[in-house]
C-alpha cells in the first residue's frame, strides 16, 4: 500500500495530502529510512514513523463505549447526536459503525468497530450472543417473571422470545438483572410489559464474556483488542 494511504487508514485527523506535506517536511519514516515520495510502497510489517514516533497498524478497531442516554445508535441521524460523536479524535476512522443497538433512552455497553464480519456474527440470530442488561422497573421485581421468561415470554404482536434468564437484585426490590439471548425490537421493555410491569431504567452491562469496564464513566470510549473481542464471541 502507498504510505499516504496507510497512514491517514490508521489515523484519520490526517488527509493523505496532510501525508503528503509531513513527507517533504522529512518528518516520516520507514524502517528507519526518511520517506521522500508519498508513492512509497509499505505494509502492516513496516515500521511506519511520524516525528519519530509509530504508526502502529491496526486492520479492525474495537472500542467499547458507555453509552449515556439521549444518543442514537447509528451512523447518521437528523437531529439526535450518535454514538459515533462520542467517539474521541484519536480512536475515529472511516467506517466505524455501532454493532448492535440501543435505544435512545438505554445506557451502557455499545461495541462500535470497522470490522463487518466481526459484527455479523455477534449479532447472528444463530449465534445467540447472550446480553446482561441492569433493570430498573416502576413496580416490586416479581419472582414470577423468573419461570415466564425461562420458558419463553411471548410478548406483544405474538413473538416470542428465546428463552432467558432473570435474577433480582439482592439490594433492590425494584431491580434485577437479565440475560436476553437475541435482540427483539425493545425486547427488555417488552418482555417486561409481557408480565405487567415496566422498565424505567435499563442499561447494558456484558455483551457475550465482555463486561462493560466499571472505570469507564458515561460518555466514554475504550479501545479493546483483538482478544477481548474474543470474549463477546465466548471463545
Ligand atoms: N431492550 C430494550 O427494550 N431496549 C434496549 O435498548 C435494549 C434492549
Amino acid at each position: 500500500m502507498r504510505i499516504d494511504k496507510y497512514i491517514s487508514s490508521q489515523k484519520n485527523e490526517l488527509s493523505r495530502s496532510d501525508v503528503k506535506r509531513l513527507i517533504k517536511q522529512k518528518r516520516v519514516t520507514a524502517d528507519g529510512i526518511t520517506v521522500t515520495t508519498a508513492d512509497t510502497k509499505v505494509d502492516e510489517n513496516t515500521n511506519v514513523c511520524i516525528d519519530g514516533e509509530q504508526v502502529a497498524f491496526r486492520k479492525n478497531i474495537y472500542i467499547m463505549l458507555n453509552k449515556p442516554q439521549g444518543y442514537v445508535c447509528s451512523t447518521r441521524d437528523g437531529k439526535t447526536p450518535t454514538v459515533l460523536e462520542l467517539v474521541p479524535e484519536e480512536l475515529r476512522r472511516r467506517g466505524l459503525f455501532p454493532a448492535g443497538r440501543l435505544d435512545k433512552d438505554t445506557e451502557g455497553f455499545v461495541l462500535i468497530t470497522d470490522d463487518g464480519a466481526l459484527a455479523h456474527e455477534m449479532l447472528s440470530p444463530v449465534k445467540h450472543v447472550p446480553k446482561t442488561y441492569y433493570v430498573r422497573l416502576a413496580s416490586k421485581y416479581d419472582p414470577n417473571c423468573e419461570i415466564v421468561f425461562a420458558r419463553g415470554v411471548t410478548i406483544d404482536g405474538g413473538e416470542k422470545c428465546r428463552p432467558a434468564e432473570v435474577r433480582p437484585d439482592p439490594d433492590d426490590p425494584f431491580a434485577c438483572t437479565l440475560v436476553i439471548h437475541e435482540g427483539k425490537f425493545h425486547q427488555v421493555k417488552r418482555m417486561f410489559e409481557a408480565v405487567e410491569n415496566k422498565v424505567v431504567y435499563l442499561r447494558r452491562v456484558q455483551i457475550g464474556g465482555l463486561v462493560l469496564d466499571p472505570k469507564l464513566a458515561l460518555g466514554e470510549c475504550l479501545e479493546i483488542m483483538h482478544k477481548d473481542v474474543e470474549k463477546i464471541l465466548g471463545r
